[in-house]
């Protein structure tokens, strides 16, 4: 029987446990790809109660697993140096491969990002200021710097020559003062690019090569679908496909290679940044969950927005990405909360509907239609531990039935559970590995 492939999918608004889940399947696989976005991302894991966040090394890197850092990203390599660094100070071989079309992201970039969507006022996205959207910009473009460039000092000095004089005009236009040094700039990517050079791969021919001779890959997705540049809340989500289909644009491996698209599913809402959010909980009960979910995004720190499940939301990226199965995260964060509720619909006006309507200023008058679920009583992590080690029919009765009920509204079975943070707070329904 051929390994299989399978793809890891945020389905909400990011942050919905795709490191914990890649890191848990890492295992099982012979190399772990990012195939979109950049820093913006911060994947969190916990192995023997340490705790490791990524922003553009896959998850994978812990399992000792060779990491492919995919055509579709893009990086700063003043971030990724840091996170290779950090990794090797803690002990960890980071066999690491990176594509060389994947594109960079230059400092004009970071300045711009944050003064551009300010300017957007209430059509922003709050965005991480990381650089990611000018940088996705200048490739759709055709103005972006890509690794293989960084490598090549002539080659950089004649795209520099043209970029720096026109990115100094819209900084000014935007008031920014900074004076972009051409020289500095080099200087500075010319040596990212010699400590880089090692890791350069013609990585859709490494991995398509790869999966041919019976190898196989965990892709992660970072973000979630409903930050989509297509699929989302258009424009406050980010700048690249965050869905399934990414996965393949991002690494040159056809989509008829992968096997499985498993979405990862919170057990209620969470959102860094601005738009709307149906379910949002403004309350006290909006903050328990914060609390107990400990949503504090891993990449900004900023307080999560956190609100009810959201079904609406999830049935219709489970439909974009087609996923094959679910994994229901951080159930144990909803404890000793009664009752739950669940959205099954929106109503704008006097209209019922089940649908997402891609569009902001319809979708910020939408009011949630809830159905009303029992809440399970809060466990010590020790007893969810314990639960998680015992099996399914362990969990709280009222747990059960939420899962069943999420499991019945979006379509697709739940073959995993967790209900923490480690490894062992993990509930396998079936293995995905096998048919
Ligand atoms: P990602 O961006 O999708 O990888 O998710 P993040 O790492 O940004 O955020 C998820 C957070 O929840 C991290 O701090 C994880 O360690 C944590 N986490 C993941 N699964 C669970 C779970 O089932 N229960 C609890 N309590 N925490 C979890
Ligand atoms: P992971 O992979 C949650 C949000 C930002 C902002 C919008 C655009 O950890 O799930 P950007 O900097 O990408 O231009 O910001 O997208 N955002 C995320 N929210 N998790 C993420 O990644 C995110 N990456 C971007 O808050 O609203
Ligand atoms: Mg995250």
């Amino acid at each position: 029987m051929a390994k299989k492939n399978i793809v890891i999918i945020g389905s909400q608004w990011g942050d919905e446990g795709k490191g914990k889940l890649t890191d848990y399947l890492a295992d099982k696989v012979d190399f772990v790809v990012r195939f979109q976005g950049g820093n913006n991302a911060g994947h969190t894991i916990v192995v023997n109660g340490k705790r490791f966040a990524f922003h553009l090394i896959p998850s994978g890197v812990v399992r000792g697993k060779t990491v492919v850092i995919g055509n579709g990203v893009v990086i700063d390599p003043r971030v990724l140096l840091h996170e290779i660094k950090s990794l090797e100070e803690a002990g960890i071989k980071v066999n690491l491969k990176i594509s060389t079309k994947a594109h960079v992201i230059m400092p004009y970039h970071v300045l711009l990002d944050g003064v551009e969507d300010a300017a957007k006022g209430k059509y922003a996205a709050g965005t991480t200021k990381r650089g990611i959207g000018p940088a996705y910009s200048d490739k759709h473009m055709r103005a972006g710097i890509r690794m293989m460039d960084i490598v090549q000092p002539d080659v950089l000095r004649e795209k520099l020559g043209y970029i720096v004089p026109i990115k100094q005009k819209i900084l000014e236009i935007y008031g920014v003062t900074d004076r972009l040094d051409e020289n500095a700039i080099h200087e500075e990517y010319v040596a990212f690019g010699s400590q880089l050079r090692q890791y350069l791969a013609d990585t859709e021919y490494l991995l398509n090569e790869a999966l041919d001779s019976g190898k196989n890959a965990l892709f992660e997705g970072a973000q979630g679908s409903m930050l989509c540049v297509d699929h989302g809340l258009y424009p406050h989500g980010t700048s690249s496909n965050c869905v399934a289909q990414g996965a393949s644009t991002g690494t040159g491996v056809p989509m008829k290679k992968m096997d499985y698209v498993l979405g990862i599913v919170k057990a209620y809402t969470s959102r860094v940044g601005a738009g709307p959010v149906p379910t949002e909980l403004l309350d006290a009960t909006g903050d328990q969950i914060r609390e107990q979910g400990h949503e504090y995004g891993t990449t900004t720190g900023r307080p999560r927005r956190v609100g009810w499940f959201d079904a609406v939301t999830v049935k219709y990226t489970s439909m974009i990405n087609g996923f094959d199965g679910i994994c229901i995260t951080l159930l144990d964060a909803l404890e000793g909360i009664d009752p739950l509720m669940i959205c099954t619909a929106y109503e704008h006006g006097n209209e019922r509907m089940t649908r997402w309507i891609a569009d902001t200023n319809f979708m910020k008058d939408c009011k949630p239609v809830y159905e009303q679920m029992r809440g399970w009583p809060k466990r010590t992590r020790e007893e969810w531990r314990t639960t998680a080690s015992k099996g399914y029919g362990t969990l709280p009765p009222e747990m059960r039935a939420y899962v069943e009920r999420i499991q019945s509204i979006i379509g697709v079975p739940a073959t995993f559970l967790s209900v923490g943070p480690g490894r062992d707070e993990t509930i396998v329904l079936k293995d995905v590995f096998k048919d």
